[in-house]
Formats: structure tokens, sequence, C-alpha cells
């Protein structure tokens, strides 16, 4: 047992200990992870938040990163490569589910085990009001392609509405400067302008006209009652998923190919090295899933020897998936013509007439963010679980289904904390609030591994960093980095979301700890 008071830590052997005891069967090759991590790898990142990274947001003064954003998503993936390093190491010495937080627990003590597993939510189910709201935006696609038009006012959240009436209200009075240098004449352009009258169709009550996203709210009721009757995602199953996800990919890399044209390519770096940074804060979130491998420790057949491989092949097949899919899409429109489009894959092949492959890439990503929905939707109640049976939350959210054996009460309660806000935030804000929770949990890994280089040099470990006085650091450097270009409202929501955590922790947690009561 470690120190007392806040930095006590859970002894790596004792965590052995736990592992072995695990019930789980352990089922799981190095292969199946692969496909897990790329299963939760891909999904809103690359279908969704594309678009808003390359443009940027005039509105908003935000920069985008060009056709640049290739560049963008390799320093990501070199930053994130650092950090799978060091959760391949971590997680071949503790084969544990908790991930982060229990490296935490083992490596910085308790508090800032609490302070992961409640930053944790910012990765998974803040995350998942991303995915859910893209899901949204492609179904909403799909059903228009059938024929099914959703009123725009059930279509879309309050502040997008809000903001586009801005807009359209400046086209309409001729006042079209702001957003005309970078619209007039796109297909977007036009598009917003006949988005703009979204608030004026919408019901009101009480004078406030109310416009909701509730696509998103479906789908996230419909996974965690999936989630909650305990049906899981089997490795097969992601396996299918994956298959379809990756077939979709390079339907666009290879039909996509065709029809780039070089000077789309040009300026490539409008925004220089700011937009580069600004736009790989935001594909960040693109990368988010390579770390859940770990959580599936206690299911491998070998975790020490498969966990990193899982860890670090998934994130290099998505690289590669990454880079060639944004290099295709940034080839085939002006990368200008992306501003605010909620489905960017779909829309480069409307653009170019290819209506019925824009409907199948809809399709594909419908399923695709499915998948990732689900295994998020699935993560966040076993963390509070394991939180409560470490005595830092209350029973209740470890509390087992007698029928259907599934941590009910947290599973509904991350229901209703994905579904409320995905019917009414905008997605580049969520994405931003989980981008910045995601790289503090990635920082704190990578300090976790030089503590215990330092605090157990002798444990075993199948998987060693190399070069790991280099490669934390620079993970910790470049994760910061990352998080610098997010804007200063994220950082604002985090340091508040942290606050509330710490409420908690003292009003509760601090004294029913297992750990410090035994
Ligand atoms: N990486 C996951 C996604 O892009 C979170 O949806």
């Amino acid at each position: 047992m470690g120190t007392s008071g806040f930095f006590r830590t859970k002894s790596i052997d004792q965590l052995r200990q736990q592992a072995e005891r695990s019930l789980l069967p352990r089922s799981l090759t190095a292969f199946d992870l692969t496909l897990f991590g790329i299963g939760a790898i891909i999904g809103a990142g690359i279908f969704s938040t594309i678009g808003t990274a390359a443009a940027g947001n005039p509105a908003d003064g935000r920069l985008g990163a060009g056709p640049a954003l290739v560049v963008s998503f390799l320093i990501t993936a070199v930053a994130c490569g650092f950090t799978a390093l060091c959760y391949a190491e971590l997680a071949s010495m503790i084969p544990i589910a908790g991930s982060a937080y229990t490296y935490a627990y083992a490596t910085l003590g308790e508090l800032m085990a609490w302070i992961i597993g409640w930053d944790l939510v910012l990765e998974y189910a803040v995350s998942n009001v991303a995915v859910a709201i893209s899901w949204g935006d492609y179904a909403n696609a799909v059903l228009g392609q059938f024929g099914i038009a959703v009123p725009r006012w059930l279509a879309m959240d309050p502040r997008t509405a809000l903001r586009l009436t801005d807009v359209g209200e400046a086209l309409h009075r001729g006042r079209l400067d702001l957003y005309g240098a970078a619209h007039e004449g796109s297909a977007n352009g036009a598009q917003l302008f006949q988005h703009w009258d979204v608030l004026s169709t919408a019901p009101s009550i009480g004078g406030i006209p109310v416009t909701c996203n509730i696509l998103a709210v479906v789908v996230t009721v419909l996974v965690t009652w999936l989630c909650f009757v305990g049906i899981r995602e089997s490795a097969r199953a992601n396996a299918v998923m994956v298959a379809i996800k990756l077939v979709i990919l390079a339907v666009v890399v290879v039909v996509g190919a065709g029809k780039v044209d070089t000077a789309n390519l040009t300026p490539f770096a409008p925004n220089g090295m700011a937009g580069v940074q600004a736009g790989a804060a935001i594909i960040f979130f693109a990368f988010i899933g390579f770390d859940a491998v770990s959580t599936t420790a206690q299911e491998c057949k070998d975790p020490a020897r498969d966990l990193p491989r899982g860890i670090l092949w998934s994130l290099a097949i998505c690289t590669v998936v990454y880079v060639a899919v944004t290099l295709v899409v940034l080839g085939m429109v002006r990368y200008d013509e992306l501003a605010g489009q909620a489905d960017p894959l779909s829309y480069v092949f409307q653009r170019h007439g290819l209506t019925r492959l824009a409907g199948v890439v809809a399709v594909g990503a419908v399923i695709a963010t499915t998948a990732s929905l689900l295994v998020y939707q699935l993560g966040q109640p076993r963390i509070m679980m394991a939180m409560s049976h470490d005595g830092l939350l209350p029973p209740w959210f470890g509390k087992v289904h007698p029928i259907y054996g599934t941590p009910s009460n947290s599973t509904i309660l991350t229901g209703l904390l994905v579904a409320l806000p995905a019917a009414l935030m905008d997605i580049g804000e969520v994405v931003e609030l989980s981008n910045i929770g995601t790289l503090f949990a990635f920082v704190i890994v990578c300090i976790g591994v030089l503590v215990l280089r330092v605090k157990r040099p002798e444990a075993a470990r199948s998987f060693r960093v190399p070069g790991v006085w280099f490669s934390a650091p620079a993970g910790v450097i470049a994760c910061m980095w990352l998080a610098q270009g997010l804007p200063m409202v994220t950082w604002v929501r985090f340091f508040l979301w942290l606050a509330v955590g710490l409420v908690f922790y003292f009003g509760y947690g601090r004294a029913r700890s297992v750990l410090r009561r035994t």
C-alpha cells in the first residue's frame, strides 16, 4: 500500500491479484484487440469534424487548417503515438480494466485517480454526445435520400439555429461581407442561406423558439437500452462494423481520388501553423479510442503481450486511413466549402454529382458511428462501477441488474448524460470539451509511466516504452500543445468541470474510499 492521504496508491501487486480473480472469460487475441481499437477510434471525428477543422469557423473567428489538415493529422498521430506507447507499457504492467483511472490510482494516488475518473466522463460520455450528434446528421442525410424530411427545427441544436439565423439575416440584408468573403458563390453559402430561417419555422414556448436534435436523442435512447439489457458488442459484431467502416473509407479514397483537383490543395496552409494547430486540436477527437483497448484487459488471453499490440496497431492503421481520406476529401472540394458541413464525407460526393455514392457513404457513417457509440456507452458505466467499487462513488453507481447483469443505474445515468446535451449542443463545442478532457488523461498516463519507472523499476513489464525519458515527456508536451490549440471557453469549461468533481471528492469519496478504510 502506498502513502496515506491524497497520495495513497493501490499497489501493482494488489491490482494484479484483482485481475487474476476476474471472472470475465479471457477470449480476446491481439487481432481482436486491434479490431476493437479501430472500432472505437473511427467515428464522428473523421465523418463529421474534418469540415470545421479544415475550414475553421468564420462566425467565431476559429482558424481553419486548410488542406494542411493532413499535417494536423500527422502531428496528432505522433502525439498519440507517444501516449499510446505509455498506455502500452502501463497496460502490460497493470492488466486491469480501469484504464487511465487505475493507472493513476497505482502511480499518482487517490486524488489524481478521482480526478481522472471524473475527467474520463469527458472522454466517454461527452465524446458520445458528439458521436450521437454526428449520427443524427448522417441519419438525417440518409432519411433525406429516401424522401423523408425531418423538420429542420427537430434536426438542429438551438445554438446552430441561432447562428444560422444571424448569418441568414446578414445575408438577407445584404451585409454579406463577414461570411461572404469565405462563402460567396459556394454551395455552402447557398445552403446556409436556405437554412437561415430555422428559428422562424420552429414552434415556440413562451415566445422562445424551440429546436433540438431529435435523431441524436433517439439513437442514444436505443443504444442505452441495448447496453441496459446486456447486449454486449461481441468481438465478431465489432469485426463486422469495423469491416464496414474500413470499406466505406476505402471507397471514399479510391473513388474520391479520381475526383481530386490539385488546385484545391492551394493555398495549402491558409492560416499557417496557427491553423494547423487549431485543426489538430479538433481532429484529435478522431484518434480517441486507442486507449479504450486497455479497458478490455481482463478479457484478453494474454494481456501483457497483446494489449500493447492492439493499442499500437489500431493507432497505426487508423492514422494511415485518416491521412488518405483527408488528402482525398480536401482535394475534391475547396476547403472553405466545408465550413459548417455536418456530413463532409457524404457532401463531397454530392458536390461531384455522385448522389448515390453520397448516400452509401452516409449509410456507412451511420453504421460506423453506431459502433463507436455503443463502445463508449458501455465503457462509461463500467468506469463509474469501478469507482463505486473503490468507494469513490456511492454504491448506487455500482449496482448490477439482477437479471441482465449490467451496471443498470450507471447505464441509465449515462444515457441521460448523453441524450440531453446531444439534443441541445453544437458538435464543435462538445468535441473540444471531450478533447481537453482526454488530453488531460493522456498527460497523466505519460507521467504515470515515468513515476513507475522510478518507484518500481524492477516490476515486470512485457512492453517497455523505447527511450522513455524522451518519449513520455514528448507525449506530455505534444498533448499540451494540442490542448493549447483549444479555445479559452473550452479551458474554462474544463476547469469548472474539474472543480465540480473536487467538490464531490471532498464531499463524498475521500471519507468513503475503500483503500482508506483498509
Ligand atoms: N474517435 C472517436 C470518434 O471519432 C471518438 O468518434
